[in-house]
């Protein structure tokens, strides 16, 4: 029997923490001849996780450029698809989320009348700007699907309000929780030794992460000049910050976070042990979408560093808070809950509005069933 031929196509580190699971699912399927192509929208924060996964890529894009525009970006993966999809002819090609690799990768597939899936489908902060340009990135995406993995139940509202028919909708959950699952250990030990020398036990951990377009310039520099009044008014606390390979992101938390004993700022670390740092953290500062989704169900409160969220569960559920990109506000949240051990305590409950760790599974028999029957 032919098989269904599924290119995932993808190209950034959370597209491939999110997707390692379903490239695994799929290659499982005796039905399904799994191709994976990656643009290499990232090259070294993306090939962490392609060696953590032992995913070889069939082909690789390697567009990553220094300064690369969101223009570049789209153009250099339209342009290197047309080839490889007209070569392989995949049944279906499979994206994730919201990226400008999503976006571009999609519409290459459309523009050769092949069928796109999406995971993580229908999520929507209803503000085109923000996140910038990741809202109409998803938005676009959706409107070239033929079948949506939506990870809750709003994500799949959304999509039926904007007229998607219900048929081809899946409530799936998130696959970072296959993910999340899959590298969380209670005993788990850093090869890196300075993370092991810190004193969880007595030491108040606080992890930053931030990266987002919309946030380069003034609203960095608000959060992270907050960020470093947490830390001198709390001497109990240690910031670690793993930086974003953006050159931008790298220089502003030089000028402001680079000179304090008790801030690490370190290297992007692989996904195993930044989740497990995750676990072992006191509260996450982050701007991150991915971030939002795993530290709930660790029972870590996240404060965010966002005006908006398209992932409203977490905040429902109560471990997540929008803290905007105001240093005052900022400052005054991280404070309560380091000063005030029952609104933290209120926070950190492990809660998943996410999914159980099935979702790449239920995603490669959806996409064998749609084929056969
Ligand atoms: C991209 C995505 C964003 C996602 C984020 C995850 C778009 C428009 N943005 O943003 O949705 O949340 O990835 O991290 O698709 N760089 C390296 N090495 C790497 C990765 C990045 O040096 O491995 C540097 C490069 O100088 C690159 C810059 O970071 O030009 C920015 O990368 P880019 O993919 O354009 O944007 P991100 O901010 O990473
Ligand atoms: N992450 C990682 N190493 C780090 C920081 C983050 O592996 O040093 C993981 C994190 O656990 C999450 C994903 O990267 O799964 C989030 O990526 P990012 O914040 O870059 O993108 P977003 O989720 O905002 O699109």
């Amino acid at each position: 029997m032919k098989k269904i031929k599924v290119m995932s196509i993808f190209g950034t580190r959370p597209e491939a923490i999110k997707m390692a699971p379903v490239v695994k699912a799929l290659e499982a399927e005796e039905a399904i001849e799994s191709i994976v192509c990656v643009t290499a929208q990232h090259r070294e924060m993306l090939d962490q996780v392609l060696e953590l996964y032992k995913i070889r890529p069939d082909y690789d894009l390697d567009i990553m450029a220094h300064g690369q525009t969101l223009s570049d970006i789209t153009c250099k993966v339209l342009k290197g698809l047309e080839g490889i999809i007209h070569e392989t002819k995949p049944d279906m090609i499979l994206v994730h989320g919201d990226t400008t690799t999503t976006f571009a990768a999609s519409l290459a597939a459309f523009y050769s009348h092949t069928k796109v899936g999406h995971v993580e489908a229908g999520l929507r902060s209803f503000d085109l700007y923000s996140p910038f340009p990741e809202e109409l990135n998803r938005s676009l995406t959706g409107r070239l699907a033929t079948l949506h993995f939506s990870p809750t139940e709003s994500n799949v509202q959304n999509l039926i309000n904007e007229g998607v028919s219900a048929e081809s909708i899946y409530q799936v959950g998130n696959t970072v929780i296959d993910a999340l699952i899959e590298v969380i250990r209670p005993d788990y030990k850093f090869e890196d030794e300075a993370l092991n020398q810190i004193d969880y036990a007595n030491r108040r951990v606080v992890l930053l992460t931030a990266h987002r377009r919309e946030n380069l310039g003034e609203p960095m520099r608000n959060i992270f000049s907050a960020v470093r009044k947490v830390v001198e008014d709390f001497p109990d606390t240690e910031l670690i910050f793993p930086m974003h390979k953006n050159p931008k992101v790298r220089e502003l938390a030089q000028e402001y976070l680079g000179d304090s004993n008790r801030i690490h700022l370190i290297e992007p670390l692989e996904y195993e042990p930044f989740a497990n740092l995750m676990a072992k953290s006191d509260l996450i500062l982050t701007d991150s979408g991915g971030i939002q989704e795993e530290a709930p169900a660790l029972g870590k409160p996240v404060l965010v560093l966002r005006k908006e969220t398209e992932r409203p569960e977490a905040v429902a559920a109560g471990t997540v808070l929008l803290a905007g990109i105001e240093e005052q506000t900022i400052y005054d949240m991280a404070a309560k809950l380091l000063g005030d051990s029952v609104a933290y305590d209120k926070m950190a409950n492990a809660v998943n509005p996410y999914g159980d760790g099935k979702s790449a599974k239920r995603i490669a028999d959806i996409i064998k069933s749609y084929f056969l029957k």
